[in-house]
């Protein structure tokens, strides 16, 4: 059967991980360049400095999409293009080149989904305390309206903010992302704050510079699946899901999507992230219904069983061993596009796209000159006959968006990881579309009835 009839089928990419061009037309430096070029912060010390070279391929980028009859495409605007150290001018030169860009997507019939920001920060306003900074939120708003004015008529969907779980996550308490920082859960907490502060600033100016915007986020966090399809286990896996335990909150939708859907900040018990909450000047805690939502984006790529313990409470289940993985390791787990949405909308009451969803896999060209990836075709199969028993059971999804268009930078994994429907030839730059990305194009013509 096929997908609701206007299911958008779409990819994604972002502009760190493919655009290259590092040094060109203008752009500042970002957070990923200081990083990138720190040694030991990703694998062989891979930069994006050029990446896939989409900053110059973009018109072949654009024929490759058509060819694949994508009806949208994900792409981040790299905020050092447009404002290089992060506020003041407007650097017409970046302007100009998504100008192309965007221009030759709407003539090629592909509808624009634009993300803000996908942690590409300005380095200079890193340097006067990134996200610790409640300024970097300030910033961003005017960012945020420069660009909604100026697409004003040609973009009209907005993500504000890509994953905060990992940009402030991995890059505040962890530090295996840019900057770096390995904080404690109160301060890491500050970021985090700055960041939703800077998406409700962001959500008002837009909706200010273009009132037929559509506004949206595209977070990701821990999905729990009912390990059976009992009305115990389901509430456990809610539960599970939607649970913000000291230690573990910043890999939640709820951190992020509670506040901004009038549910006030979750209870982060007795921790330290508590007393930081409290503390949130009331003109930062008044900006909370700025921020309200057309739409949720949802970053899904795998989830974890629960069950209902003796008394009710959430108990996660063990993988059973040789549980499928892709190449870079993560499990292979459908079962989260069916019970995702679906936990999502109930709780939220949004329409939802999926943002990102994909795999990684040891690609290479065959001796026929082509890239077989069945992989690749089995996993999104069984993802999107998953999402499709979500959808039946009442998640309202609007769209799929493949991760990713190309294979690229994939952050401190460098490129070791190939996510694309389209293989990426780094030192030529020559792109060679896999079989899934064939079969993607069958699916977008049958819009999912050929599953
Ligand atoms: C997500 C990121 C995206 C990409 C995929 C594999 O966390 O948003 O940029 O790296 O993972």
């Amino acid at each position: 059967m096929p997908f609701p009839k206007e299911f958008v089928w779409g990819a994604a990419t972002a502009s760190y991980q493919v655009e290259g061009g590092a040094f060109e037309d203008g752009r500042g430096a970002s957070i990923w360049d200081t990083f990138s070029h720190t040694p030991g912060k990703t694998k062989n010390g891979d930069t994006g400095d050029v990446a896939c070279d989409s900053y110059h391929r973009w018109a072949e980028d654009i024929e490759i999409m058509k060819a694949m009859h994508l009806q949208a495409y994900r792409f981040s605007i790299a905020w050092p293009r447009i404002f290089p150290t992060g506020t003041g001018e407007v650097n017409p030169a970046g302007f100009a080149w998504y100008d192309r860009f965007v221009d030759a997507l709407l003539a090629a019939g592909i509808e624009p989904y634009v993300t803000l920001y996908h942690w590409d920060l300005p380095q200079t306003l890193q340097d006067r305390g990134g996200w610790l900074n409640a300024d970097t939120a300030k910033a961003f708003a005017a960012y945020a309206a420069a660009v909604a004015a100026h697409f004003k008529g040609r973009v009209k969907y907005y993500y504000t903010l890509n994953e905060p779980q990992c940009s402030v996550g991995l890059g505040y308490s962890t530090g295996v992302h840019a900057p770096g920082f390995k904080l404690d859960d109160a301060t890491v907490f500050v970021a985090w704050h700055n960041t939703i502060y800077a998406h409700c600033l962001a959500a008002e100016a837009i909706r200010k510079a273009d009132p037929d915007a559509k506004i949206g986020i595209a977070p990701t966090g821990r999905i729990c699946t009912p390990a059976t399809d009992s009305p115990a286990d389901i509430a456990a896996a809610r539960a599970a899901t939607f649970a913000v335990a000291d230690g573990e909150w910043t890999f939640t939708y709820t951190m992020a999507l509670d506040p901004l859907c009038g549910r006030g900040w979750p209870n982060v018990a007795g921790g330290q992230v508590q007393r930081v909450i409290n503390a949130i000047p009331k003109e930062q805690l008044d900006a909370l219904p700025l921020g309200r939502l057309d739409f949720l984006g949802m970053n899904i790529y795998n989830s974890i069983a629960v069950r209902a313990g003796a008394d009710g409470k959430p108990e996660f289940c063990t993988r059973p061993a040789g549980h499928p993985r892709t190449a870079i390791g993560w499990p292979i787990t459908p079962e989260a596009m069916a019970w995702g949405p679906r936990f999502l909308h109930e709780r939220y009451g949004l329409p939802i796209f999926i943002t990102e969803n994909g795999l990684s896999c040891t690609d290479r060209v065959h001796l026929d000159g082509k890239v077989h990836d069945p992989e690749r075709i089995d996993f999104t199969h069984r993802y999107l006959l998953a999402l499709r028993q979500g959808i039946d059971a009442g998640a309202d999804v609007r769209g799929y968006f493949h991760w990713s268009l190309l294979d690229n930078f994939e952050w401190s994994e460098g490129y070791n990881e190939r996510f694309g429907l389209v293989y990426v030839d780094y030192p030529t730059g020559t792109r060679t579309p896999k079989d899934s990305a064939d079969w993607y194009k069958q699916t977008i013509d049958a819009n999912g009835g050929n599953l």
